[in-house]
């Protein structure tokens, strides 16, 4: 039995709707997920929602709502867009989960109790309109806090650390040991560089709590109910409390076991320091031995018109309007096909209904629609199977397609996808059937266009499946191919002599373009 691939995404704070970001996070790590699911291997794919925190606490304050009420709200648009983007998740994560609560209480007892922590009293500058601490990066040009910041008063704190400093060479060696490896800790390589900077600079401990008079929408710290766990254990313990991760000394671990490591998905702003420092650590200091490390596969970022997507600029794009006014796989290909793994993209409607217009609905849309009418209008809809000029391009084709999403590239698999689909319409035209059907001699050449492009239809059908699922389970249902897609199944020339093609139905409606 083939390994589990495990694939997780950041959890996304329910402090707001869900945002492009989201979306593109969502989508790349399905596209990633299906692709395994079509080579046979059996995979794990988690998701969900940071449901805790100092920000929730507020904006549902605000609204005058408890904090769950509010959370409950957000966390039920994320479902319902990933229900309708057809995000093939098996895992839920939700914060607020018995589950999780229990888990991450269970390790910080364990940590505890190994000596990990320590409670410690440390001043610094709070704004008491906000309700936090100011660090020195919130200190304006002048050296002071802005107004902005209403009154800001020198407080003292008691509050519990993680002993982090003490796992700086350690995760420097990691670093090294893995950068070079089939195993990469960081994916791309220049993000591993970007970490290693940060580490060689690490020196303070990590604060993990905050006292109950500050926060109490968090998970309690287990040894001291004053206080409540304060986001990093909270959040970056979702990726193990939701794989049926036990602490408990001794606890059966072989289910989780089957599901660990991971490869986690997540943007660039939260590489360094949250899951390239403290999570790996808070892992060592649990256990987990060097071999049980994550991946880190870190994405860029969509930006407007070259600017940051924030809510001051009012520019956050709405993913859920978008798959309502263009249809879910309209918005899927575009996330998947404008930006390369691991740098950042410009988001822009033009290029999303471009893209869809010229590659969904000109290129595949019209060759499949072509490809049945024709073997309809002049063979009754049933193929001759025939040796094909395409059939070693088109394998290259496959093969290409499998490296670039074994690469988390998805992009690049799909350029791949659309040569295939570029080369055939190209087909058409040198071949001209309409004219080979007028010329009884020509029967067998006319036999081979139609195979070459049905044949062609069907292992491209399996190409997309990683990207718009549903339009390429369509056209396999169109070509009559009834068999469950798989990367084996891209082998050319698996429709047999005398197959008939089905009815041909528009699949990708052309977007017509605001003059
Ligand atoms: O950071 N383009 O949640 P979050 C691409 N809860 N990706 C983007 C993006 C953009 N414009 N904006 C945000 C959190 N993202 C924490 C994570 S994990 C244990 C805790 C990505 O809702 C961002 O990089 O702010 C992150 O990976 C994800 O969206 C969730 O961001
Ligand atoms: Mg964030």
């Amino acid at each position: 039995m083939a390994r589990t691939f495990s694939i997780t995404t950041a959890i996304d704070y329910t402090n707001g709707a869900p945002h492009i970001g989201h979306a593109y996070e969502k989508v790349l790590t399905d596209a990633i997920a299906r692709h395994r699911r079509l080579r046979g291997q059996p995979v794990f794919f988690l998701t969900g929602v940071d449901q805790h925190g100092q920000k929730v606490q507020q904006s549902a304050q605000k609204l005058g709502l408890e904090p769950k009420a509010f959370v409950d709200g957000i966390t039920a648009q994320f479902l319902a867009l990933w229900s309708k983007l057809g995000i093939s998740h098996d895992a839920w994560a939700a914060t607020t989960e018995p589950v999780h609560i229990r888990c991450v209480q269970g390790m910080l007892q364990r940590l505890w109790d190994s000596g990990h922590f320590y409670k410690d009293k440390r001043g610094g500058h709070y704004s008491v309109r906000q309700e936090q601490f100011l660090t020195e990066k919130e200190r304006g040009p002048d050296g002071e806090f802005g107004p902005e910041w209403g009154e800001v008063v020198y407080i003292e704190e008691e509050n519990y650390y993680f002993k982090l400093a003490e796992h700086r060479d350690w995760l420097l060696g990691l670093i090294d040991s893995r950068s070079k490896s089939a195993h990469p800790l960081v994916i791309p390589e220049f993000r591993a560089a970007e970490l290693r900077n940060a580490v060689e600079k690490l020196s303070g401990d990590l604060c993990i709590s905050r006292p109950k008079s500050r926060l109490t929408w968090g998970i309690e710290m287990p040894f001291d109910p004053g206080f409540v766990t304060y986001v990093w254990f909270d959040a970056l313990s979702n990726y193990i409390s939701f794989a049926g991760y036990d602490p408990s000394p001794g606890a059966d671990l072989s289910t989780f076991q089957s599901l660990w490591p991971a490869v986690h998905v997540i943007g660039k702003d939260i590489l360094v320091p949250p899951h390239g420092i403290y999570w790996l650590a808070m892992l060592r200091a649990l256990g987990f031995a060097d071999n049980e490390m994550p991946t880190l596969l870190v994405h860029g970022w969509w930006n407007i018109a070259g600017a940051k997507m924030s809510k001051s600029l009012g520019n956050i794009v709405d993913p859920a309007a978008l798959a309502e006014k263009y249809g879910p796989a309209a918005l899927r290909w575009y996330l998947l096909a404008d930006i390369a793994t691991g740098r950042d993209a410009d988001f822009s409607i033009e290029r999303l209904e471009q893209r869809y217009n010229a590659e969904l609905a000109n290129n595949i849309g019209n060759l499949l629609n072509r490809t049945l009418n024709m073997t309809r209008r002049y063979r009754g809809g049933t193929l001759k199977k025939c040796g094909s000029p395409l059939a070693g391009f088109v394998s290259e084709k496959a093969k290409a397609w499998d490296a670039a999403m074994e690469s988390y590239q998805p992009h690049a698999a799909i350029e791949a996808a659309m040569e295939i689909a570029v080369r055939c319409n190209a087909h058409v035209e040198e071949t001209a059937p309409w004219k080979l059907a007028k010329d009884e001699a020509q029967a067998a050449q006319l036999d081979g266009v139609l195979y070459t492009l049905s044949e062609s239809l069907r292992i491209l059908s399996i190409l997309l499946e990683p990207f718009i699922p549903e339009q390429a389970a369509a056209m396999r249902a169109q070509l009559n191919w009834t068999a469950e897609p798989s990367t084996a199944a891209t082998e050319w020339g698996l429709l047999p002599d005398g197959h008939q093609l089905s009815e041909p139905v528009p699949l990708f409606p052309r977007i017509e373009l605001q003059p």
